[in-house]
């Protein structure tokens, strides 16, 4: 039997409060919350006493542990607090439970912010399978079995709020209703993948802490990447979300789709690099065919040369599960590498460059618009490869006007899409923000751009689909 100690009782920590009892190998001895009598908390908790036959000790600070008689097996956190961190500290420093204490997370964000604990010989009492792809066997796989290869690059999916939202807007498609971003942002939030407002989910930061912890593992690389380099399904700075019709292009156009790619690649310089994009993928690609909320790795590397893995990245039943599988694990699964070999720098740089890009947008609807916003591009060296131009009364030419709402004006717009060839991330960036200044082309607002680069699928040898980044 073990015994264990919960900190966050939420979704997560109340189902493995519910699979530890099914288990009836784990007794739970305590649980740490900050709002332990709130409403919401309350059934879930009645429910466990009327299973357990007898009253759950909730306690609402660390500073109400005692060393002696609350000394557990393992401690279960998942509370989504970056300051969580603090308990890690009490347990190692203060509580002095050393390494007889597991610490078990599924707290990507605290886990991110702070690697150097969570890493290197000493941190033997960590455990963090569940603070990425909740369901899948990743960190382990990575940690103890793919890492003693040389790791080359990762490609992923590795937000399933998201992924759900972008399958979900796809699929509207076909039905002809236009399932907008807010509508499948509040399915997806009543469906308990994402939390009201969908912050860290749609802005890229969730996934990019979950490549940022396997990028620490693959390459030893200890610090954070740079923003620039992480962007989500929502901008919520200068540019424009995802839209449905953006789907349409990329369909009807480039045979793709659009996915959320987290990708990291080893390279011939010293730094890791390091991304985090809304990009069009072809739809032939394993990438493409992720569906719903599910999560995907593809790992790249010398000997085993491709490796990759799918299933449930979140929900509290696959989460609480790999949480549960970490109580029981025996062998440390967080380093292999000196802490010599860390690595302090991703390559900082935006000079990140894809063969294509695809940019879509909306302008007046006035002669001369279309040379106006080609020449801008050719003066900054970028070359426009192909138009876009859906016909009236086609699917989706209405719908990111709607959308967007120009109000009065909305008769006066045309929507429009184009590719350009091989440019930087940095390059399209400041061509796009200087674009809309001209007021006799373009209407008085923010965000009136996408841009996604396309991730081209190379066969590598025995049919391994292979997305690298060429540097
Ligand atoms: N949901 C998923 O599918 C999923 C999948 C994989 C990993 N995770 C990770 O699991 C963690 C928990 O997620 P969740 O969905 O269970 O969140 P949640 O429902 O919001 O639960 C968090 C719980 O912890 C409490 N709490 C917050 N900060 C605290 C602190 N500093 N000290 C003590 N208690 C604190 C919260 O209290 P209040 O009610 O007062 O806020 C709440 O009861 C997050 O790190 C998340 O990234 C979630």
């Amino acid at each position: 039997m073990k015994t264990i100690g919960i900190i966050g009782f939420g979704n997560i920590n109340q189902e493995v409060a519910r699979q530890a009892i099914a288990s009836s190998k784990i007794e739970i001895k305590w649980i740490l919350d900050r709002s332990p009598t709130k409403k919401a908390k309350r059934e879930a908790r009645q429910q466990l006493e009327k299973s357990l036959g007898k009253k759950l000790r909730f306690i609402k600070s660390k500073d109400n542990l005692s060393s002696k008689t609350d000394k557990v097996d393992v401690i279960v956190e998942a509370t989504g607090a970056i300051g969580a961190i603090e308990y890690l500290r009490f347990k190692r420093k203060e509580l002095k439970w050393g390494n007889d204490v597991l610490f078990v997370t599924a707290n990507k964000a605290m886990v991110a912010n702070h690697l150097s604990e969570f890493f290197g010989s000493s941190n033997n009492d960590v455990r963090i399978e569940a603070a990425v792809a909740a369901g899948l066997p990743l960190i382990r796989s990575l940690s103890e079995h793919i890492v003693s290869d040389e790791v080359q690059g990762m490609v992923g999916i590795l937000n399933g709020t998201t992924n759900f939202m972008l399958d979900e807007m796809e699929k509207s498609i076909d039905a002809g209703n236009n399932q907008t971003y807010d509508m499948v942002l509040n399915e997806s939030i009543q469906r308990g993948y994402a939390e009201p407002g969908g912050a860290g989910d749609v802005d890229g930061q969730d996934a990019a802490y979950k490549l940022q912890i396997l990028s620490r593992i693959a390459f030893g690389t200890d610090v954070f990447p740079n923003k620039n380099l992480i962007r989500g399904i929502d901008d919520n700075e200068i540019f424009d979300r995802v839209r449905t019709v953006d789907f349409i292009y990329a369909n009807k156009y480039l045979e793709s789709t659009i996915r959320l790619v987290a990708i990291a690649q080893s390279t011939s310089k010293a730094q890791p690099f390091f991304l985090v994009h809304p990009m069009l993928v072809p739809k032939s690609s394993n990438i493409a065919n992720i569906k719903g909320p599910d999560n995907y790795i593809g790992i790249y590397s010398k000997y085993l040369v491709y490796t990759d893995m799918q299933g449930k990245g979140a929900g509290p039943e696959p989460t609480a599960c790999a949480m549960l599988a970490d109580v029981f694990s025996h062998k440390s699964c967080t380093d292999n590498t000196n802490e010599k070999q860390v690595i302090k720098a991703f390559r900082d740089s935006n000079d990140v460059y894809f063969s294509r890009w695809m940019v879509r947008g909306s302008c007046y609807d006035r002669p001369g618009v279309l040379a106006h916003i080609f020449r801008h591009f050719e003066n900054k060296g970028i070359n426009i490869d192909e138009v876009f131009q859906l016909q009236v009364g086609e699917t989706g030419r209405e719908w990111s006007k709607k959308e967007l709402n120009f109000g009065k004006e909305q008769k006066k717009i045309l929507p429009f899409a184009f590719t350009v060839t091989k440019t930087s991330l940095g390059q399209l960036h400041k061509t796009l923000s200087k674009l809309k200044l001209d007021n006799n082309f373009f209407p008085k607002r923010d965000k009136l751009f996408a841009f996604y680069p396309l991730l081209e699928l190379k066969f590598a040898e025995n049919g391994v689909q292979k997305f690298m980044i060429e540097e």
